[in-house]
Formats: C-alpha cells, structure tokens, sequence
C-alpha cells in the first residue's frame, strides 16, 4: 500500500492509502475529493488538476509535453503553482509512499 497525504478543498488534511499501480487520479476521483477526470486520464481535461507540495515537485518524473500543455491552458480557469500537475498522469508506488499534495480549485 501507499499513503498520501491529500488536503481538499475546505482545507482538510486526509490520508488516503491506496494500492501499489494506482493513478493518482483514480485515488483522488474514488476518495470523493471532487476530482472529476473527465477525459479518464487522456491528458485532455485537466479536471484532476492538484498541487504537489513544494518538497515533493522535484522528486516525481518530470510532466511530459502533453500535460505541460494542459497545464498551461488550465491557468486561465483555475491559479497555477509551481506543483501544479495533472493527477492522471502520476502512478502511486512506494516511491511515492507519502506523498503530500492539494486538491486545486474545481474548473468550471
Ligand atoms: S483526467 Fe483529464 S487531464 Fe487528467
């Protein structure tokens, strides 16, 4: 199992443990945080937009081109931040045991 730490968007801290292999997304979508993934993780939506807490930005595999574009277009609907990533594009396994993170602002 791995557990993350996952503020919501009242600002209440939760842990959450999930299996090794799940998508960040599907944790965040099956926990009831309200992150959506509409487009079930094609990139495409940017509904499982989160914010990953500065200590841990550095430590995941980089956003690819496809989610840096995403991400570039959700910052005219929702503040980005320096940990903004799409939450369907990180797999949860023990090197992500711990993992501190906030649920962005829903976009509209
Ligand atoms: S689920 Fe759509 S961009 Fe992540």
């Amino acid at each position: 199992m791995v557990v993350i730490k996952v503020r919501d968007r009242s600002g209440t801290l939760r842990e959450l443990k999930v299996e090794r292999g799940t998508l960040l997304m599907e944790a965040l979508r099956d926990g009831d945080f309200g992150v959506e993934g509409t487009c079930g993780g094609a990139c495409s939506c940017g509904t499982c937009h989160v914010y990953i807490a500065p200590d841990w930005a550095a430590r995941l595999a980089p956003a690819g081109e496809d989610e840096k574009a995403m991400v570039e277009a959700i910052g005219e609907l929702a503040p980005l931040r320096e940990g903004s990533r799409l939450s369907c594009q990180i797999r949860l396994d023990t090197a992500q045991d711990g993992l501190d993170l906030e649920i962005a602002p829903a976009i509209e």
